[in-house]
């Protein structure tokens, strides 16, 4: 078990680079396989996620060179194969194989996804996507059968506009014959990375980043290059850190749009900010003003660093107002920062945070990957030295985050029990 430990009250200056994103990286793997040749991704995080899922790679046949932030994948010798439970329990992101399998091989059989454990997370609409584009799916246990003799392109709407759903029915959709059109369509940007990937390939995908998207099926997909997107949860971590104890920390490799929500809200709290091209400096004001958060789909305020956020909002002025709406299981976090002394009321998905309190160092508990997160920073601003337990959850998606803080003055070590 591996434990992180977190001396707090260090002031944070230097320079921090953005890494690709895990959110994208964990698509754009499984997609890699509808190639019949090679992929490269460029800006790949090294991260447990990618290798959880270069491990079912590698079970299907694929050849892998990851090097450098640089990763081929040769698909000529990919076989379907059952993706087993020890591979698909280890991430959220296997589900992609639903898709990717189905629009190959038009055969898939896989073991339910694991995850974060943030809500029920159903599948659904994958599921329901999956059944337009006339694929029959067979529930045996733990694992799901999908199958089709032929894929033929439908019009799919989507309930919500749902991330998973959204790539998967892509992924499904490629290789089908004729048009396939998603309405009420995910936005958020991996959605874009993933259809510029499958476009290089040789797909025919309009509309990604819009609600409308529209598939036009083809019969191969070819070799193709694509950078992974920097991460922009990673970018408003650290940008959230920043804000909290920087002076001048520079966090660079932002795609500034893809954290509009944030930068307003810190805005909005009273921290200064310089943007310099794909660079933000930030810097720690001497106080903040309390303010709302609601979690929305993108371009909202990502869920994601709703957990994250809600630390900074402990050291608001007044009473700041959290809500969670995209899951039911987000505050997590929250009986930790209040053993650590914050003032924080929770009904259901939403927390009423008073402030500023002076948080003191504890034992605490990384309850998921963005609660780790979370926890990290309540470490970095707290009086003493935090214990934080599960940091395997960190792990999965924050890429070197021990060197990247200790470089800017972080004192924080990994302890390998
Ligand atoms: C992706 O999850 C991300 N995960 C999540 O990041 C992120 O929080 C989420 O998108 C929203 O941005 C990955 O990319 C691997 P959704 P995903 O489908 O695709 C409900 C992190 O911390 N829903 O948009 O699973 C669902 O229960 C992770 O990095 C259905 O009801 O999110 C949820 O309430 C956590 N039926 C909401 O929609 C479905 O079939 C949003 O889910 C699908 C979703």
């Amino acid at each position: 078990m591996k434990q992180l430990i977190v001396e707090g009250q260090h002031e944070l200056t230097g320079e921090i680079k953005i890494s690709g994103a895990k959110n994208s990286v964990v698509a754009l793997i499984p997609a890699a396989i509808l190639s019949d040749e090679e992929v490269t991704l460029y800006n790949v995080p090294n991260i447990s996620d990618t290798k959880s899922l270069l491990d079912i790679i590698n079970l299907l046949g694929g050849q892998v060179v990851y090097q450098n932030e640089m990763l081929k994948i040769d698909t000529k010798n990919i076989k379907n194969k059952v993706i087993p439970e020890e591979l698909s329990k280890k991430l959220r992101a296997s589900y992609y194989f639903m898709g990717a399998l189905l629009g190959k091989f038009h055969y898939a059989e896989i073991y339910f996804p694991g995850g974060c454990n943030i809500g029920s997370r159903p599948i659904d609409f994958h599921i329901k996507g999956f059944k337009k584009l006339g694929a029959e799916v067979i529930i045996d246990k733990d694992k799901y059968i999908i199958k089709a003799d032929k894929l033929k392109g439908a019009h799919i709407f989507l309930d919500f506009a749902s991330v998973g759903a959204t790539i998967n029915i892509m992924l499904a959709a490629v290789k089908a014959e004729g048009t396939t059109y998603i309405s009420n369509a995910a936005k958020e940007p991996e959605i874009v990375n993933v259809a510029t990937l499958l476009n290089n390939m040789g797909a025919k995908i309009i509309g990604a980043g819009t609600s409308e998207i529209k598939i036009e099926g083809v019969s191969k997909l070819g070799t193709a290059v694509v950078d992974v997107i920097p991460d922009r949860i990673e970018a408003g971590t650290y940008l959230i850190i920043g804000a909290l104890v920087g002076k001048d920390l520079k966090i660079s490799g932002i795609i500034e749009e893809h954290v509009d929500a944030l930068l307003s809200k810190l805005k909005e709290m009273g921290v200064k900010m310089y943007v310099d091209s794909n660079s933000i400096i930030i810097s720690r004001p001497t106080k903040y003003k309390a303010i709302n958060v609601k979690t929305l789909v993108f371009p909202g305020f990502v869920t994601d660093l709703g957990q994250p956020m809600s630390v900074l909002l402990t050291q608001a002025e007044g009473t700041s107002i959290f809500e969670e709406t995209i899951y039911e299981n987000r505050m997590g976090h929250v009986p930790y920062l209040q053993q650590m002394g914050a003032n924080i009321k929770v009904n259901g998905q939403t927390a009423i945070i008073t402030g500023p309190t002076e948080l003191t160092a504890k034992e605490v508990t990384a309850t998921d990957l963005r609660a780790g997160a979370a926890m990290i920073i309540a470490g970095l601003i707290a009086k003493g030295t935090t214990t934080i337990n599960e940091i395997e959850h960190i792990l999965r998606g924050y890429e070197n985050i021990v060197e990247k803080l200790s470089a800017v003055g972080a004192q924080i070590t990994i302890n390998e029990q």
